[in-house]
């Protein structure tokens, strides 16, 4: 019998490291449904991958809507009746400078980032496990970052030591204990969710300074999107690779 194509849902996917995403898992004959805060930058860049040959579609998805996360759900199961991918991939930091001193961090931008980085990934995820137990093979991968590892930051001798962003990486670090009772809770189901460190990645958010480009960046994604049914739940992976949480 013929294997039925599956159907990906990327959020934050117009550009950088979501588009690459859908661009890949569409290269390999996945059904994939962009997402972006606009219908038109959504429907933009569902157009660049069509005219690759890629089933593609686009969707109004700001993560932080809770009115978009119900329509995005709507819209999945009126199209499609299940959903096997979701890529949790839409982050935000905050601008550089006095911003990002611990202890002067506003309110405001400490809300701003957990609203995108973590209360959004898990309103849009609760929205969509119905479909996502539809899957045969359901995989959800949270968009981490090392700067997410506690154990990294409380580590003097580790790369990220100096690199101290608070908002964004206590945000990380919630996510990842998302993946990790997410994953608990989903035991014994086909649904396997996994965080990922794509790098640090020359993308608008891992500015030109960064080492890797932009198709390297997507590997984690797509490699923990496609995981078989002996691959790993509630892990921290960057490339194959285990990263301490
Ligand atoms: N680049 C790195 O080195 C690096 C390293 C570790 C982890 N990451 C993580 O990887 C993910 C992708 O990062 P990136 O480097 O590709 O960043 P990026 O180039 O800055 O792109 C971020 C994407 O997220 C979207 N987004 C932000 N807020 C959103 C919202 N409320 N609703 C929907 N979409 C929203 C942006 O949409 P707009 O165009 O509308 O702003 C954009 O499409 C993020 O979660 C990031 O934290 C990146």
């Amino acid at each position: 019998m013929a294997e039925q194509t599956k159907v990906a849902l990327i959020t934050g996917a117009n550009r950088g490291i979501g588009f690459e995403t859908a661009k890949q898992l569409g290269e390999k004959g996945v059904t994939v449904v962009l997402g972006a805060r606009t219908l038109g930058a959504a429907e933009e860049a569902a157009a660049k991958l069509k005219a690759a040959g890629i089933d593609a579609h686009g969707i109004q998805l700001d993560v932080t809507k809770s009115a978009d996360r119900v329509a995005a759900a709507a819209y999945l199961e009126q199209r499609f009746g299940v959903l096997d991918i979701l890529i949790n991939n839409a982050g935000m930091t905050t601008a550089d400078g006095l911003r990002n001193i611990t202890s002067q961090i506003t309110d405001a931008d400490l809300f701003a980032v957990f609203d995108t980085n973590f209360f959004a990934v898990v309103g849009l995820t609760r929205e969509l496990l119905p479909l996502l137990k539809k899957s045969q093979a359901g995989r959800i991968v949270n968009l981490s970052s090392i700067l997410g590892s506690l154990s990294l930051h409380a580590d003097p001798k580790s790369p990220i030591y100096a690199s101290k962003v608070f908002a964004y990486d206590a945000s990380k670090s919630a996510l990842n204990a998302f993946t990790i009772h997410l994953a608990h809770e989903l035991k014994g189901t086909a649904i396997k969710v996994n965080s990922a460190h794509p790098g640090w990645v020359k993308t608008e958010m891992g500015t030109s300074a960064a080492p890797m480009e932009i198709p390297d960046g997507a590997k984690t994604s797509v490699e923990l999107a496609l995981l078989g049914s002996d691959g790993p739940s509630g892990r921290f992976l960057h490339m194959g690779k285990e990263l301490p949480w």
